[in-house]
């Protein structure tokens, strides 16, 4: 066991200790955006309850009524800390980094910054679906560049995306899913540093969204972007809010590379001020005091991981999957059950169970399901069982 990992002997496994009655309460979309008999397993939402540090933390600023707008660099030093004890990385530093109101609204705002209305920007389909969507209302034209069969980077197909992102030389980014949803695939730092060679060569600026770099299977290392050779005009977005489950709690850090510096110094105050306090504040204790939840978290991830993959060659043999070393989605090849383009919509329909249609995260979606497999094992359990029925 890796010294990353030790924490976990003390803590119980966070994905056991609510009851589905417990769960149903919540008022969040997971839980409230289809009736009681279905059961969830859809959007990136965990079935965990907060991470005592975090909770403490933001009980704490309530009954101080520390509710105002936030201030100073707690945030960002919490994370270089956790990047230099868990990736072994010391580029993070504090100087080139701003606060942005969420992931998403940082990535909008990285490519508007290196990129002008109408530009291209490359996608490795299939991917988030939100890539399209913040993209277009940003005024910005996806590139899709489809992944290889391995469900990683195919290199060809990135050059071409490139070139033809940089026709008629307007600038072009990047925008890659380090670990990539939905397939949890963990890019290598070989991989990486060929994306910063390609983007070079091309004059492509790279943004890589690293919002579930946190979450790493056992054994396996998170390679942050802008930790590999040529990658210095990078521009990155974490947060733990992928980690630590703080989608209600918003807050996000864009990074820069050193020859992106300049860059960030342009990210207008309006933006920076859109974080919200309680949000910095639930991610600086996630990174400061959560690293011992997060491996007790990261080992049960690993055990569904495992028993998604028996349960899946035990009820639905010819449903293909290849469980990635990061997050904790599960993307899904439906294609051998003869369910059309769409089986989540017949799984949703068929046995009451919510999952993504792969359809939604572009070219290669057809056919495939995302899978959110942060739940108890009695809920994947029951998930699986029903989603056989759907096809006997
Ligand atoms: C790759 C990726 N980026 C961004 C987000 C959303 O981040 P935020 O809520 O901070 O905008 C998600 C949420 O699942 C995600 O998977």
């Amino acid at each position: 066991m890796s010294g990353a990992h030790q924490g976990s002997r003390d803590q119980a496994n966070p994905l056991r200790q609510l009851r589905l009655d417990q769960l149903r309460r919540r008022t969040s979309i997971k839980w409230r955006e289809y009736p009681d008999d279905v059961l969830p397993l859809w959007v990136a939402e965990m079935d965990v309850p907060l991470a005592e540090p975090v909770a403490r933390a933001i009980t704490d600023a309530v009954a101080l009524g520390d509710t105002g707008y936030t201030a100073g660099t707690a945030y960002p030093e919490a994370l270089a800390e956790f990047a230099r004890r868990r990736w072994g990385w010391d580029g993070l530093t504090v100087e080139r980094t701003a606060l942005v109101p969420d992931v998403m609204h940082g990535v909008v705002e990285a490519l508007r910054l290196l990129t002008g209305h109408g530009d291209a920007v490359v996608v490795n389909c299939p991917v988030y679906p939100p890539f399209y969507g913040f993209v277009g209302h940003a005024g910005r034209r996806i590139v899709e560049a489809p992944l290889g069969d391995e469900l990683r980077i195919d290199f060809g197909t990135l050059e071409e995306a490139f070139r033809v992102a940089r026709s008629g030389g307007r600038p072009a980014a990047y925008l890659l899913c380090n670990p990539h949803n939905p397939t949890g695939v963990l890019h290598t730092a070989d991989e990486l540093t060929a994306v910063a060679a390609l983007a070079g060569r091309y004059g492509v600026r790279v943004v890589a969204d690293e919002i579930h770099a946190p979450l790493v299977s056992a054994g396996a290392r998170f390679v942050p972007y802008l930790s590999v050779p040529g990658a210095e005009h990078g521009l990155s977005l974490m947060s733990a809010s992928k980690g630590w489950n703080l989608a209600g709690l918003r807050g996000g850090l864009l990074v820069a590379g050193p020859a992106a510096a300049g860059d960030l110094a342009r990210v207008p105050f309006e933006v920076s001020v859109g974080t919200s306090h309680l949000g910095v504040i639930a991610h600086t204790a996630a990174f400061r005091d959560g690293a011992d939840w997060l491996d007790a978290l990261l080992t049960g991830l690993d055990d569904n991981r495992r028993l998604l993959a028996a349960l899946l060659a035990e009820h639905l043999p010819t449903v293909r999957y290849r469980p990635g070393q990061a997050t904790y989605l599960a993307w899904l090849d439906c294609r051998g059950l003869g369910l059309g383009d769409d089986p989540a919509a017949v799984f949703l329909d068929r046995c009451r169970v919510a999952l993504n249609s792969g359809l939604a995260f572009g070219t290669g979606g057809a056919g495939h399901v995302r899978l959110n497999l942060a739940t108890s094992p009695e809920l994947l359990t029951e998930a699986v069982r029903r989603m056989a029925t759907a096809v006997t």
